[in-house]
């Protein structure tokens, strides 16, 4: 297997990432968008959109969202998936390892979807959201569950593999307090019956992944 540097993995894989996950996509959203409540005319921002599952489909509730990635080749789907669809996003391209260039307490809601494992110490990121978000704002963070099954999906569609973490619970509980947030709710998800029915009839055999949680998901303020 061939590593290869996170952006180079994510301009390999632009064009079919979407189409490998569909079902633990799935799963996800339909317990996250709830989590994150009523966006309409808030100022939403979205830290490592990829393709903009979560830019579009909050943009789409009326949030005037602000989406950045450091890999072009995401951001251009997620441009070309905006534009199908009708809604208006600032897309810009970063490397949010670097300095935020948002101003101060300018968020309501901060989101960053499975971007964190890709950094050892996810509360230097944290900090920093800290600074742009609203005081009575929330922030989502989603990351893979240290017990999650099977192969992470890069390697299993492009047979390439990309720096990753995979911190406990514990770990991501004591990155939120060291950035002075406090958790607010804390998921587990795991494929539901419907989706692992859904999964077999396409001919996809969810079954031997579906007792252990493959996400963690952490809503802080
Ligand atoms: C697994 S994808 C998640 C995309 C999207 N949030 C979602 O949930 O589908 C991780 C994303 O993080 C982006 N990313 C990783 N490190 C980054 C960095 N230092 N700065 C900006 N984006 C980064 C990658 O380019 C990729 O689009």
């Amino acid at each position: 297997m061939k590593t290869v540097t996170i952006k180079e993995a994510y301009k390999q894989w632009a064009n079919r990432y979407e189409e490998d996950l569909p079902y633990l996509f799935e799963s996800e959203s339909e317990k996250v968008i709830p989590l994150i409540g009523n966006v309409k005319n808030k100022q939403v921002l979205d830290l490592g959109c990829g393709t903009g599952r979560y830019s579009i489909a909050l943009a789409k509730k009326g949030g005037v969202v602000t989406a950045v990635d450091f890999s072009d080749e995401m951001i251009n789907v997620a441009k070309n998936k905006a534009k199908k669809a009708n809604v208006d996003i600032k897309f810009q391209s970063l490397d949010i390892k670097k300095k935020l260039p948002f101003p101060l307490k300018k968020f309501d809601v901060v989101l960053s979807m499975l971007v964190l494992g890709h950094f050892k110490h996810p509360e230097k990121i944290l900090k920093k959201i800290s600074k742009i978000l609203k005081p009575n704002g929330i922030c989502i963070i989603s990351t893979f569950h240290p017990q999650k099954e099977g192969k992470f999906a890069l390697v299993q569609s492009l047979g390439l593999d990309a720096r990753k973490y995979k911190q406990s619970k514990e770990e991501y509980v004591e990155a939120i307090k060291k950035a002075n947030f406090s958790l607010e709710k804390y998921l587990e998800i795991k494929f539901p019956k419907k989706i692992v029915v859904k999964a077999k009839k396409d001919g996809v055999n969810l079954e031997p992944y579906s007792h252990k949680p493959f996400l963690m998901v952490f809503k802080i303020k």
